[in-house]
């Protein structure tokens, strides 16, 4: 008898939908496309010289090590290196609050397997990233969306959404994915205060902060969380979670990236990803560590900064110069990506349609809002085309836009 697949599936399965912006990026592979919907960084800053060097330089004095099972907390000089990494920022951590995963989103999907029961609730950022909501959305929670504005998600709502009996809140402070958007310091202090005095976890995630081309630095909630609550300098036993990864500053292929938190916190995240695929892979850990030691990953930053830095002028003076009136946008300091807000009666997903025959493509708005939300809205990444297919693309879109008026 032919197994009835559908009805086999778990209830939470039920829950697993593939990615919209996945379906999307189908679409776009067609090379006549200029694509401003993935979150991809640009494949011309991908540092091929130096891993080419470092792989060989590992497997020469590694040998079977570096081909052999290892922890599942990760390679012990990489955990050192993001130990180093928070001390210059004044945080105090050791090996054992850091874990390292197969890229943030990994991250993400243990920290629903250890702490999300089914119905559980979660504050997310309206709108918010969208591989969250994917990751969590398999442990059946809810999700409470926080309205924001131009500064990110609003104190006072923050609070208001804490009634709801919430479990966690999922942030993203800096060059928010989808958004651009920046919480300017004074306001991550309100909310990590909000968020003491009802006892609520933060998991703060952070793929961009390090990708900044103008104004100054923002310390991270985590290490505001550390002022805040240890003055003595301990060794960090806060309440935030916090998420980044070596996808958008070396290469998003090798799947690597960090969470720092709470001991305790971590040792559970470690049994939970032993379940899951034992450790991430020891050549990668390797030889990525080989490649961003010594320097190299500082001066790299600073030269996808200016690749970026300039991508992104091009894009926002392309959209001066050629979206309607009744049109807006952020205009992120940092990051990968800037959103649109379209006149109330133009649906984004409709829009698409229109964007792809004139061979330019975006994401719509609406799936980053888990509830409801945003339908004349999109995302515009700027990353990874050129500044010549970013003019033209912005063209292509600002004529979509007129013919939908
Ligand atoms: C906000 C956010 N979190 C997590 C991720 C996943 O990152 P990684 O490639 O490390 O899995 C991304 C990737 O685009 C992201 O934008």
């Amino acid at each position: 008898m032919k197994t009835h697949w559908e009805a086999r599936f778990a209830h939470r399965t039920k829950k697993i939908m593939s990615s919209v912006i996945r379906e999307i990026l189908k679409f776009t592979q067609q090379p006549d496309i200029i694509s401003f919907a993935g979150g991809l960084p640009a494949p011309d800053v991908f540092p091929i010289k130096e891993f080419t060097i470092a792989s060989s330089k590992v497997l020469d004095e590694q040998g079977p090590l570096a081909l052999q099972y290892s922890t599942t907390e990760g390679y012990n000089p990489l955990r050192d290196w993001v130990v180093a990494d928070m001390a210059k920022q004044g945080l105090k951590i050791e090996r054992e609050n850091v874990i390292f995963t197969n890229g943030s989103q990994q991250g993400l999907d243990l920290i629903g397997k250890i702490f999300l029961n089914r119905g559980d609730k979660i504050i997310v950022e309206a709108p918010t990233y969208l591989g969250a909501l994917q990751a969590w959305n398999s442990y059946g929670v809810e999700y409470v969306q926080v309205e924001t504005d131009e500064n990110g998600i609003i104190p006072e709502e923050f609070e208001k959404a804490l009634r709801y009996g919430i479990k966690l809140a999922y942030i993203l402070p800096s060059f928010q994915n989808p958004t651009g958007k920046t919480i300017p310091q004074d306001r991550r202090q309100k909310i990590l205060e909000i968020a003491d005095k009802h006892g609520i976890p933060i998991i703060e995630d952070d793929p961009y902060g390090q990708l900044r081309y103008e104004g100054e630095h923002i310390p991270s909630i985590l290490c505001m969380d550390d002022k805040f609550r240890n003055p003595g300098g301990d060794v960090y036993d806060g309440n935030v979670i916090y998420l980044s990864t070596f996808s958008k500053l070396l290469a998003p292929g090798i799947r690597l990236a960090w969470t720092i938190g709470p001991k305790e916190v971590i040792q559970k995240l470690v049994y939970a990803k032993q379940g899951t695929d034992l450790h991430t892979s020891t050549l990668i850990q390797m030889v990525a560590y080989e490649t961003a030691k010594d320097g190299f990953l500082e001066k790299h930053i600073e030269m996808i900064k200016k690749t970026y830095s300039e991508r992104r002028q091009v894009m926002l003076d392309s959209l001066e110069e050629h979206f309607p009136a009744c049109t807006s946008w952020t205009k992120p300091e940092g990051g990968l990506f800037l959103w649109v807000t379209l006149p109330e009666q133009i649906n984004a997903e409709d829009l698409l349609q229109v964007a792809i025959e004139k061979k330019v493509a975006f994401v719509p708005g609406s799936p980053f809002y888990p509830n409801d939300g945003g339908k004349n809205t999109l995302r515009l990444n700027f990353s990874v085309s050129n500044p010549d297919e970013i003019k033209e693309g912005v063209k292509r879109l600002a004529e979509a836009i007129k013919a939908s008026l």
